[in-house]
C-alpha cells in the first residue's frame, strides 16, 4: 500500500493556455491542501525534446512558476520545483528507458503527432520523452496524477512501465499510478476549430485564450469563437454534434465552478449573442487577476529562483532514497 502522493508538471514551451489552466493548474490548486501530499514541477527537459532557445527557456521557466503561484499554488502546501534541478529524474529515466519497448513508445499518439512525416529528424528525447515522464511521476512513487486528457495515454505507459519494472524484478516497489482526468474542462478546444484541441503550438493566436491575454483580447476572441446559429440547447444531450458549443459551454462550467447540466438549465435558449458576453465577462473575472499576479511576480525573478530552489531541496528529500532503492534492485 502506497501512500496517496499527487505529482504533475507543465513543460516551460511558452505562453500558457486556458486549456493548461483548466485542465491542469486549476486541477493542481484544487487538489492541494486536501491533506495528500502535492507535487508540481516545470518540467524544462520535456520542453528541450523541440528546440528551445536558452534565454527565452530560463525566462519561461520562471514564467511558469509565477503562473503556478498567481493561481495559487502555495509553496508551503506543495512542492513546487524544476525538473532538471533534480537529477534523479534524468537518472531514473535511464533505467526506465532500459525497460520501456521501441514498441510502446512507437504507438504513442503524442509522438506520430510531433515527428510526423519527420521521425527521422525528431530528437531521440522526443521519442523516449515518455519514459522520463514516468521517471518523473515514480521517483516520488506518486500515486496519482492530475492531467488533461490528451496525457491519458503517457500515463498509461507509466503503469506499464511500473508493471514491467516490478515484473523483472520481482519487486512491487513502484506504484501502478492512477491518471486523474475529471471536470468539465478536461480537453479545452481551440476556439477556430472544434476538432482541435487549444494548443500554446497553433499558429492562430485566435484559437486560444493565454492567460497574459488583457480583457479586450479575451473578450474579443471569445465573440469571435467559431460557433453554430442555433441558440443554446437546455440539456446535454442538445450539444450532440455541436463541438463549439459544448467547448464553450464546457469553459464556462469550469470556470464557473459548476457542472456542465447547471449551465445548461441557467442558459438554455440563449443565443450566442447573449451566451458570449457571459461567458467573456466570466473568463475576465477569473483570468485577469491571475495574469497580474504572474506580472507582479516576475518582477521579482530572484524570488521565483529561490522558491525553485527551495523546492528542489524538498524533492530531492523524497527522489534520492527512492533511486537509491532502485539502483539496488537493479545491482548497480
Ligand atoms: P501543452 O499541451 O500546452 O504543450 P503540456 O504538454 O506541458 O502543454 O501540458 C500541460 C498540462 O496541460 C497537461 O496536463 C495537459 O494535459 C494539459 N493541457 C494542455 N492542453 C490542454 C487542453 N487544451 N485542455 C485540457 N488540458 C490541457
Ligand atoms: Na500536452
Amino acid at each position: 500500500a502506497f501512500t496517496p502522493r499527487v505529482f504533475s508538471g507543465i513543460q516551460p514551451s511558452g505562453g500558457l493556455t486556458l486549456g493548461n489552466y483548466l485542465g491542469a493548474i486549476k486541477r493542481f490548486v484544487d487538489m492541494q491542501g486536501s491533506g495528500v501530499e502535492t507535487i508540481y514541477c516545470v518540467v524544462d527537459m520535456h520542453a528541450i525534446t523541440v528546440w528551445q532557445d536558452p534565454e527565452a527557456l530560463t525566462r519561461q521557466t520562471r514564467e511558469l512558476t509565477a503562473g503556478y503561484l498567481a493561481a495559487g499554488l502555495d509553496p508551503t502546501q506543495s512542492i513546487l520545483f524544476n525538473q532538471s534541478q533534480v537529477a534523479e529524474h534524468a537518472q531514473l529515466a535511464w533505467i526506465f528507458n532500459c525497460v520501456a519497448r521501441m514498441g510502446w513508445m512507437n504507438r504513442m499518439t503524442q509522438w506520430k503527432d510531433k515527428a510526423g512525416k519527420h521521425a527521422e529528424k525528431a530528437s531521440l528525447g522526443l521519442f523516449a520523452y515518455p519514459a522520463l515522464m514516468a521517471a518523473d511521476i515514480l521517483i516520488y512513487h506518486a500515486t496519482h496524477v492530475p492531467v488533461g486528457e490528451d496525457q491519458k495515454q503517457h500515463v498509461e505507459l507509466t503503469r506499464d512501465i511500473a508493471i514491467k519494472f516490478n515484473h523483472d524484478f520481482k519487486t512491487e516497489f513502484f506504484p501502478i499510478t492512477q491518471p486523474v482526468i475529471e471536470g468539465a474542462a478536461t480537453r479545452v478546444m481551440s476556439l477556430r476549430d472544434g476538432s482541435k484541441k487549444m494548443s500554446k503550438s497553433d499558429p492562430s493566436d485566435a484559437s486560444r485564450i493565454n492567460m497574459t491575454d488583457d480583457a479586450d483580447a479575451i473578450a474579443k476572441k471569445i465573440r469571435k469563437a467559431k460557433t453554430d446559429p442555433e441558440p443554446l440547447p437546455s440539456d446535454l444531450d442538445g450539444l450532440e454534434g455541436r463541438p463549439e458549443a459544448r467547448n464553450l459551454v464546457n469553459i464556462y462550467a469550469a470556470l464557473a465552478e459548476m457542472p456542465a447540466a447547471q449551465v445548461m438549465a441557467d442558459m438554455g435558449g440563449k443565443p450566442f449573442s447573449e451566451f458570449k458576453p457571459l461567458l467573456a465577462d466570466l473568463a475576465v473575472a477569473k483570468l485577469a487577476p491571475i495574469s497580474s499576479e504572474m506580472a507582479r511576480y516576475m518582477q521579482d525573478p530572484a524570488e521565483i529562483d529561490r522558491i525553485l530552489s527551495g523546492g528542489a531541496d524538498r524533492a530531492r528529500a523524497i527522489a534520492a532514497p527512492i533511486l537509491k532503492k532502485t539502483y539496488e534492485i537493479v545491482g548497480m
